[in-house]
């Protein structure tokens, strides 16, 4: 490997935006389709990328997959400090971190951080390695107001929230110290596929906020059984054979390999051919 991991995490103080699910299908095709990937898990609490991953590793040593047939990432584990202290505790933090990044860094193309759904130390941590934040969130005001403050009564957006504060913050950095600028992409996430999103009033709000406070919308996943019924094996739509049988079984396995395939070229990710998801 010539160049260091291009790092992509997954963030958004809204929890159960989608975070860690779009987390393990990027990294599934990414691997899929021949990639190295490295993996830390930052929400040290429900851990639900990486409990997703052992399930998979259980999965894989259960019917013996080899390497190509199952990929797994490169793991590491960053416990959070229990030091009363606030300075210490994240001064541990920052070590933890570093140590964990700096072993995958090298060896990968591409390395996913998962964060929680809540403003942490860590999670700042991970923001500030990123070269690609992704944002998934739900088309509601609720998930929105994470984003932007928005009034009502007039209809328009006032300005930016905390989280959208804390990337600007991120990307300053970045520019200070003279790396790529850092790209931003916000992805809806279980929306309706039957809603015309052209009419639905938080798109049309997304849209204006992105060029506002300066993210990419991607497309993102719609509201589908298999986007989680698949935990338990570790295994995503990316992993299995087109389900023969029920047609409306197969045209979601369809469209959400498609969802997948359509999220990860728009992330323009160095090195990657979205043709090659297997
Ligand atoms: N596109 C989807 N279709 C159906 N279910 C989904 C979809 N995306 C996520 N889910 C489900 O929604 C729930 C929340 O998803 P997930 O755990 O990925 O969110 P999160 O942002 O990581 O949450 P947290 O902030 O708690 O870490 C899970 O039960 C997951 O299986
Ligand atoms: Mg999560």
């Amino acid at each position: 490997m010539a160049s260091p991991a291009h790092v992509i995490v997954l963030g958004n103080e809204k929890g159960g935006s989608g975070k860690s699910t779009t987390a393990m299908h990027i990294f599934a095709a990414l691997a899929r389709s021949g990639h190295k990937v490295g993996a830390i898990d930052l929400d040290t609490r429900q851990k639900s990328f990486f409990r997703y991953l052992e399930n998979r590793s259980i999965h894989k040593q259960k019917h013996s997959y080899t390497d190509q047939e199952l990929p797994m990432p490169l793991m590491r584990e960053v416990q959070a400090s229990d030091n009363v202290d606030r300075d210490v505790a994240e001064q541990e933090e920052l070590e933890r971190f570093t140590a964990a990044v700096q072993e995958i860094y090298g060896s990968c193309d591409f390395l996913i951080i998962d964060c929680p759904g809540t403003d942490s130390y860590l999670s700042r941590l991970g923001h500030a390695a990123a070269d690609t934040v992704i944002t998934p969130m739900n088309d509601s005001y609720i998930d929105f107001d994470l984003l932007a403050k928005y009034d009502p009564y007039n209809e328009e957006i006032i300005g930016p929230s905390i989280y959208a504060d804390m990337v600007w913050e991120c990307r300053k950095l970045r520019a200070e110290s003279e790396l790529p600028p850092l790209d931003w992409i916000v992805m809806r996430n279980r929306y309706n596929p039957n809603i015309d999103r052209a009419k639905f009033s938080v798109s049309e709000q997304l849209t204006k906020l992105s060029q506002r406070i300066g993210f990419r919308v991607a497309p993102g996943f719609a509201e589908r059984m298999i986007y989680r019924d698949l935990f338990l094996a570790g295994l995503t739509v990316l992993d299995i054979e087109t389900p023969d049988g029920d047609p409306s079984a197969r045209e979601a396995y369809l469209a959400a390999r498609r969802e997948i395939g359509d999220l990860v070229s728009q992330l323009r990710l160095p090195g990657f051919e979205s043709d090659n998801i297997a």
